[in-house]
């Protein structure tokens, strides 16, 4: 079947439930599918919007196009949970239905104000000559799930150009201000844009946030800032960012900076450090963070690019979430954890400090272990016997590098920006790894969270061995994990 543009914005009442049923049970029954993280329930997701808390639970939605593997005409499916591992399906919340997103709508966040939910996202319009025209859109949940109120907040101004959307709404001072992701008519660069309400309904132009006196690519998307420990967080994703100016290899990077303070009134990060890849593997963007009512803040990702097909396209669904991650800072340092009740997953702790590890897995659990330093070596992950087909952690702990190699698997992801990943440690020092495996998604936290890499893997789904290249001194657990989606 060919994409057209046609058939991509076609009204979702125009497809039938027969469809709709076989998409659904083609992502359902995958070899592919994750378990245990948020995934499509049908065709393809892309960014984590809304995440908030509201009537004393977590909500998330995903920008989803149930009806292929496609990026067609968006809308926001949503999550509930009480614990943010355990996650209800609710369905579609958000469907593009009236004129300002009519070609989508686009990602944007959530926060309770009295007893209903605000949403606030980037309507996609376009006209018949295919021009596009972004609306920053407010809307209602109430405690039903129902969506309604559905108005335009504000338009672009003239200095900015189509590229404007992604609001992150935050309330500071009594004041509500929302930052978007936007591209300057003048010079086609990337900016953070500061927009201010004090009713949510009269909005005005503060300006672009200043954070670095460098070029941030042609036009930064879903950006979010959240208190940390006392700093402010900004995480963003800066496209066509010279390689120059931070070093990353995916198609498009997802960043981060911290800042003593967001000043939104004076539009500038106070003390901005250096840009950061918030996750050092192949697949992570748009992540989305929030700050939860007791202080806490926590991020959600997509684990899935633009512009990047993958396998399962063939199977018309495509992409997944990341698990919830805790973010705090440790000397400086952002730290990203997993959230503790991801514990409630875990079967039978199993203990380990063997050179095999697993002959055979069902393709779903939790390794974690320390390697002592001095040693080099290769755990094999996902593999076949002959270890041909594989997953691969190559480690140095006496030099301090670790590397995620997805080179050895049965269909490859994205061949053009490399099938390694890299980071450097410590010396001399041991090593922690949590890892989680969901079939055909890897999570690697290093050192508690000091980096994450994240990454899809495709692997015939009988490839389930674990094992180290030679003996290894180290002490590992291993959990299955339980089947929650
Ligand atoms: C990022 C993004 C956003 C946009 C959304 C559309 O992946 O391009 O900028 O709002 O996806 O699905």
């Amino acid at each position: 079947m060919e994409w057209t543009r046609e058939k991509r914005y076609l009204p979702y009442n125009q497809w039938s439930a027969e469809k709709l049923l076989d998409l659904q049970a083609k992502a359902a029954n995958s070899p592919a599918q994750m378990h245990y993280h948020l995934h499509p329930i049908s065709g393809l997701v892309n960014d984590p919007n809304g995440f908030s808390y509201f009537n004393g639970e977590y909500h998330l939605f995903y920008q989803s196009y149930p009806f292929g593997a496609v990026h067609g005409l968006k809308s926001w499916w949503h999550f509930k949970s009480s614990d943010l591992v355990h996650w209800e399906n609710l369905g579609l919340a958000v469907k593009p239905d009236c004129k300002a997103d009519s070609h989508g709508a686009y990602s944007g966040s959530a926060m309770q104000i009295g007893d209903r939910l605000f949403l606030m996202y980037t309507g996609n319009h376009r006209d018949e000559n295919w021009i596009r025209t972004p609306y920053q859109i407010g809307a209602w949940m109430d405690k039903n799930g129902n969506v309604s109120d559905k108005h335009v907040l504000f338009e672009k101004p003239a200095n900015i150009t189509e590229h404007f959307r992604d609001p992150q709404i935050i309330k500071k001072n009594g004041h509500y201000y929302a930052i978007l992701g936007a591209q300057d008519q003048a010079e086609k660069h990337g900016h953070i844009d500061v927009w201010k309400s004090d009713n949510l309904t009269d909005w005005h132009e503060l300006g672009f946030l200043h954070f670095t006196d460098q070029t941030m690519g042609y036009m930064i998307e879903c950006p979010n800032i959240v208190n940390v420990d006392g700093k402010a967080v900004a995480i963003f994703c800066p496209q066509g960012l010279d390689q120059q100016v931070a070093n990353y290899r995916n198609i498009y990077p997802n960043m981060y900076v911290i800042a003593d303070q967001a000043d939104f009134e004076k539009t500038q990060l106070i003390n901005p450090g250096k840009l950061h890849n918030l996750d050092e593997g192949f697949d992570v963007y748009a992540s989305q963070a929030f700050n939860a009512p007791d202080g806490k803040a926590y991020v959600i990702s997509w684990v899935g690019l633009p512009d990047t097909t993958y396998p399962t396209d063939n199977e018309e669904w495509a992409n997944c979430l990341s698990q919830v991650k805790e973010l705090s800072i440790k000397d400086g340092k952002l730290l990203q954890q997993p959230v503790s009740s991801i514990k409630s997953l875990r079967g039978q702790e199993e203990q380990t400090n063997s050179q095999l590890i697993k002959e055979k897995t069902n393709g779903q659990y939790e390794l974690a272990m320390t390697i002592k330093a001095g040693q080099n070596g290769k755990l094999y992950l996902a593999a076949s016997d002959d270890l041909s087909q594989n997953v691969t952690l190559s480690f140095d702990t006496a030099k301090g590098s670790l590397t995620l190699d997805r080179s050895h698997n049965a269909q490859s992801v994205s061949e053009k920006y490399g099938q390694t990943r890299s980071i450097l440690l410590k010396q001399d020092a041991d090593l922690k790894l949590d890892i989680f495996v969901d079939h055909s998604l890897i999570e690697v936290f290093v050192n508690d969270g000091e980096h994450v890499l994240t990454g899809r893997f495709f692997n015939d789904p009988d490839k389930q061995k674990i094992c180290f290249d030679h003996k290894i001194d180290y002490t590992g657990q291993f959990w299955k994990m339980k089947t929650i989606l």
